[in-house]
């Protein structure tokens, strides 16, 4: 049996919405964005809410706003461990990205961004990493009181909360994206993201933004790609890459979509469709997440470190031993049917090369997660678990050698 890596949970109903929107050539435009639109400003009120086609895509709109508002101010704090599109965005506004420690959950400590802060510093990014929220509430605070601006980085939970607040309401700007092993997904590469503006006296300005992105183009060909390369891929295995490489041979035009734009009707359709399921697409996840962390009871020395009862996870991340040679033990389960991923392994800059926290990010390996039944989930850890114990080097069982266990338990 094979255990795939799980990119979203689509019922019929996503399928169906999607099928009326290609029949009817309703793709890139209609009423949807406006209706998601509506939903999202409703569930995160008092913010406004302006869906876009990328989380990032909010976040370049917010950055050149802030940056027209204080010129002489050029930073912008972001965890050492971060998503590197939310670098690159950075990057691309001219602004310059400042790594900030992050603790064992990876999210920003809030007492390494007060020390960081400074009088170049335009704004601090917060993610909430795999769904485990940040501490945003004191990051908030610090960042007003040193008149900074916050960006609350909700891409990848939708209606969490944290100290009853909504994550993604904090600060002057929230995001939240929908690509692929988000709360809401619709695809992958453009297929969507919310931009909340927190801050009343930054809403027209960027709601003029907004109205200036172009429409999307492109998006029936993206969903032909999320349908065909992740959702089906149990089926049509590694079809996909040779079909665009053919394409590229025959002279394909290879259109990019990593422009800012508004996000297309197909998928704010699908968005409309996931938040009205989100109820029990999250109660699956929370279900699947306490699952694992009693199966990997049994394993000691692998850690999850962003779980807690009752938490939504956006993702399965383990934190394995530092004697694991990551790749090797990737290649055996994968032997052993089990489909893995890796967390971002490349670090903000090199700064920090010996940081506990990166050096834990390139260790981490994700399994399997969604809509998993408790047998499939128990079957999966006992496959990591029989996999770790045929690496793990003899020495180790001495016990003379247990510091090197003990400083990887939970
Ligand atoms: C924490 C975080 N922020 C921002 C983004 C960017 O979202 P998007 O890919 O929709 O631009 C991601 C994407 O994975 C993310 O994980």
């Amino acid at each position: 049996m094979h255990h795939r890596l799980h990119y979203a949970d689509w019922s019929w109903r996503e399928y169906a919405v999607a099928a009326g929107c290609l029949l009817t050539g309703r793709v890139n435009k209609g009423s949807a964005p406006q209706r998601l639109a509506l939903a999202f400003a409703a569930l995160y009120t008092p913010s406004t809410a302006y869906p876009v086609n990328y989380g990032h895509t909010g976040i370049d709109m917010a950055l050149a706003l802030f940056k027209s508002l204080r010129p002489a101010r050029n930073q912008v704090l972001v965890p050492a461990y971060i998503c590197p599109s939310v670098v690159s965005t950075i990057e691309q506004a001219g602004l310059v990205p400042i790594p900030v420690q992050v603790g064992a959950d990876l999210n920003l400590l809030p007492e390494a961004v007060r020390e960081a802060l400074g009088p170049s510093t335009l704004a601090v990014i917060a993610p909430h990493m795999f769904g485990c929220p940040a501490k945003i509430a004191e990051i908030e605070t610090d960042c007003r009181q040193a008149d900074v601006f916050l960006v609350d980085d909700a891409a990848q939970v939708v209606g969490e909360r944290s100290g009853g607040r909504l994550l993604g309401s904090f600060g002057d700007v929230g995001i939240v994206s929908f690509a692929q092993s988000k709360a809401i997904v619709t695809g992958v590469r453009g297929s969507g993201g919310v931009l909340l503006v927190n801050n009343p006296k930054l809403d027209p300005l960027l709601r003029d933004s907004v109205q200036a992105l172009p429409a999307p183009h492109g998006r029936a060909a993206a969903f032909v790609d999320f349908v065909w390369n992740y959702l089906w891929s149990r089926y049509t295995g590694n079809s996909g890459y040779y079909l665009a490489r053919v394409r590229s041979l025959l002279g394909g035009v290879n259109k990019t979509t990593a422009r800012p734009a508004r996000i297309g009707n197909l998928e704010a359709s699908i968005a409309l469709v996931q938040l009205r399921r989100l109820a029990d697409i999250r109660a699956a996840k929370i279900e699947a997440a306490a699952a694992y962390h009693a199966a990997l009871a049994e394993l000691p020395d692998v850690a999850f470190p962003q779980y807690a009862p009752g938490r939504y996870l956006s993702r399965i991340m383990l934190d394995l031993p530092a004697w694991v040679d990551l790749a090797a033990l990737r290649k055996n389960l994968a032997w052993c049917g089990v489909e893995t991923r890796v967390g971002y392994l490349q670090p903000v800059s090199a700064d920090y090369p010996d940081d506990a926290a990166l050096l834990t990010a390139r260790r981490m390996l994700g399994l399997p997660f969604g809509n998993l039944k408790c047998g499939e989930i128990n079957k999966i850890c006992s496959i990591v678990k029989s996999c770790l114990t045929a690496a793990r080097p003899a020495f180790l069982n001495n016990p003379r050698h247990e510091t090197y266990q003990t400083a990887h338990q939970r």
